[in-house]
């Protein structure tokens, strides 16, 4: 089975797949490391200023990493992950955008890239481009008030089926519309 986490980037992606690999013992692979190691990067975006993977190229290469760990539970972490359209589960993380903005800002980032970030975290892109591949199996979590560790918890409870977490909760729209421009 593959589960993708996707989601904005500052949301907590790879702390939280990094916990939650080590906890259930699954195998986990990230967009960022099939950049370094498969020739997948078309450029940056200048808009959202992150590298552009070649789709068409992905997928055979999450493909074949799906059929050779078979037996166990993969986890597909990146805010790109959601264009492979061959995994189980797609859980988007959310996060209140005054809190990723902070985060972002530690990051060095130009001040656009962080607003054109927080703004599509606003706006629910990484949840609308999940839905358009994958529909309403799509679930998002808002981490705003969870530790790593707690965001764990829940995503073990999506993969076990014993909650769900379905799209059309989290809204960060209403209040933060001003932001955008
Ligand atoms: N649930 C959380 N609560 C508080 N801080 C978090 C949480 N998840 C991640 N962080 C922090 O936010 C920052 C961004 O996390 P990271 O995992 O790099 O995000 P992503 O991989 O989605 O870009 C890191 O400094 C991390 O420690
Ligand atoms: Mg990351």
């Amino acid at each position: 089975m593959m589960i993708i986490v996707t989601g904005t980037p500052g949301t907590g992606k790879t702390t939280v797949t990094q916990l939650l690999a080590d906890k259930i013992d699954a195998k986990l692979i990230s967009i960022n490391s099939l950049l370094e190691n498969y020739d997948l990067n078309l450029g940056i975006d200048e808009v959202r200023g992150y590298k552009i993977v070649d789709t068409e190229k992905m997928i055979p290469i999450v493909d074949s990493i799906k059929d050779k760990y078979s037996d166990d539970l993969i986890i597909f972490e990146g805010h790109l992950a959601q264009d492979y359209p061959n995994a189980d589960k797609v859980i988007v993380l959310r996060c209140d955008p005054k809190k990723l903005e902070m985060r972002l800002n530690t990051r060095d980032w130009p001040d656009r890239k962080v607003h054109e970030n927080v703004s599509a975290e606003i706006l629910g892109v990484c949840t609308s481009e999940s839905y358009d591949t994958y529909g309403d199996i799509v679930q998002e979590v808002d981490t705003s008030n969870l530790t790593p560790d707690k965001v764990v918890d829940v995503l073990i409870s999506i993969i076990n089926d014993e909650k769900t977490y379905p799209l059309g909760e989290v809204d960060f729209l209403s209040e933060y519309f001003t932001y955008l421009d």
